[in-house]
C-alpha cells in the first residue's frame, strides 16, 4: 500500500459509507477532558486515597485516563518511538519482510476493516511480546537494528507499569493486589504500532473503526502530538487531547468483566488528520482466571457475566457478526 502520494485519488476500498470520520464529535467549546491520574500522587501515601478514588472513578465513567509522572524510563520511551518512526519510513519493501501471513495475527500490514470490507486508513505492526516463549522473532523486524531491544526494553517496562496501576485499581476494588495481578500474571502481551498518514479528505475515511478492546488493560502512548483519538462517552465522540508525557490508558473487555461491571469497556475511534501523520504505540495485557474470562470471585458479588474458556471468548470478540455498537461480552451479560 503506498500512503506516499497525497495527491492519488483515494482508492474506494478506503473510502467509508456513512463518511467516515463524520458522525458527531462534540465541538471545542464542550467537549470533555479525559479524567488525569497522577502515579506521583498514588505512590505518595499523603494523597494516595483521593487519588485511588481519582482513579477508579475514571475505569468506572469513562474506562480512559491519562496517567502522568508515571515514571517510565524516558530512554527507553524515546527509543520505542523514534525506532517505531524509523521503522513506518522505511520502503514497504523492507515493512514486508515481517509482513502479515493470511488468516495470521503478527506482522506488517493493514490489519483491521470494517465488516464492510473497508480498509483503516493505517498501517500497522502487531507483535507479541510476552510470555518470552512465545515471541515470534520472524515478525519482528531487523530494521531499524536497535528495534528488537527497544521493544524488548519497553515490553518490560509496560508490563511494570501494568503491576503497578493494577495495584492501586485492586485497592479501588477491595481486593488483594494480588487476586488481580494473578489474573494478569504471565498473560500475553501484543504490541500494536500503528501509523496514520494524513489524507486530504479526512471525513471519508477512518484510522480505525470505531471498537472496544479485547484483552485486559491497553497502554497507549502518543508519538506526536497529532489528535485522532476520540472516545465515546454519552453518545458522543469526545477528541483526546494527549498530554506532554503521558500515557492513554483503558480498560479492556476483560477487566470489565474481572470487575463485574464495575470498570467500563468503551468504544473509541481514530480519526484522521488532512495535514499531519500520526503515530502510536500501544500495548495490550490480557488477563483470565484458570484459563476463564470471568468477573473475580474475590469481589463477592453475584457474577453479572457467565464465565467462558479464553478461546471461545477470543472467537466471539474478533468474529465479525456484531453489529455497530455491539461488544461482546454483552451477550455474556446474565
Ligand atoms: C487500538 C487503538 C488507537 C490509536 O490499537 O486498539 O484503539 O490511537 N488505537 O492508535
Ligand atoms: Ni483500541
Amino acid at each position: 500500500m503506498a500512503f506516499a502520494d497525497p495527491h492519488l485519488q483515494i482508492p474506494d476500498r478506503y473510502i467509508r459509507a456513512a463518511g467516515g470520520g463524520g458522525v458527531v464529535v462534540v465541538g471545542d467549546g464542550e467537549s470533555l477532558e479525559l479524567p488525569v491520574v497522577d502515579m506521583a500522587r498514588l505512590l505518595d501515601p499523603e494523597h494516595r486515597e483521593a487519588e485511588v478514588a481519582l482513579l477508579g472513578s475514571a475505569c468506572r465513567s469513562w474506562g480512559f485516563f491519562q496517567l502522568i509522572n508515571h515514571g517510565v524510563d524516558e530512554a527507553v520511551i524515546q527509543k520505542m518511538k523514534d525506532n517505531t518512526v524509523q521503522f513506518f519510513e522505511l520502503p514497504l519493501e523492507d515493512k514486508n519482510t515481517v509482513a502479515v501471513r493470511p488468516g495470521g495475527i503478527e506482522g506488517f500490514g493493514h490489519h483491521f476493516r470494517s465488516s464492510a470490507g473497508k480498509l483503516d486508513w493505517a498501517e500497522n505492526l502487531i507483535v507479541e511480546t510476552q510470555p518470552f516463549q512465545q515471541r515470534n522473532l520472524e515478525f519482528w523486524p531487523s530494521k531499524p537494528p536497535t528495534f528488537r531491544d527497544s521493544i524488548d526494553k519497553y515490553a518490560m517496562e509496560m508490563w511494570n507499569l501494568t503491576t503497578r496501576l493494577l495495584r492501586f485499581m485492586a485497592s479501588d476494588l477491595g481486593v488483594e493486589q494480588e487476586t488481580l495481578l494473578a489474573a494478569f500474571h504471565g498473560k500475553r502481551q501484543t504490541f500494536g504500532l500503528h501509523r496514520y498518514p494524513p489524507c486530504r479528505h479526512p471525513e471519508k475515511v477512518i484510522g480505525i473503526s470505531p471498537h472496544s478492546d479485547g484483552f485486559g488493560l491497553t497502554l497507549l502512548l502518543q508519538v506526536n502530538d497529532t489528535l485522532g483519538l476520540q472516545v465515546s462517552k454519552d453518545g458522543r465522540w469526545h477528541p483526546v487531547r494527549p498530554l506532554p508525557g503521558a500515557f492513554i490508558v483503558n480498560v479492556g473487555e476483560i477487566l470489565e468483566v474481572l470487575t463485574n461491571g464495575r470498570y467500563k469497556s468503551v468504544f473509541h475511534r481514530v480519526a484522521i488528520d488532512a495535514e499531519r501523520g500520526r503515530v502510536t504505540v500501544v500495548v495490550f495485557q490480557d488477563a483470565c482466571i484458570n484459563g476463564l474470562v470471568k468477573p473475580l470471585p474475590e469481589l463477592g458479588e453475584t457474577p453479572r457475566y457467565r464465565a467462558i474458556g479464553k478461546s471461545e471468548y477470543f472467537k466471539g470478540h474478533t468474529a465479525e457478526v456484531l453489529g455497530q455498537g455491539e461488544r461482546f461480552i454483552d451477550t455474556l451479560k446474565k
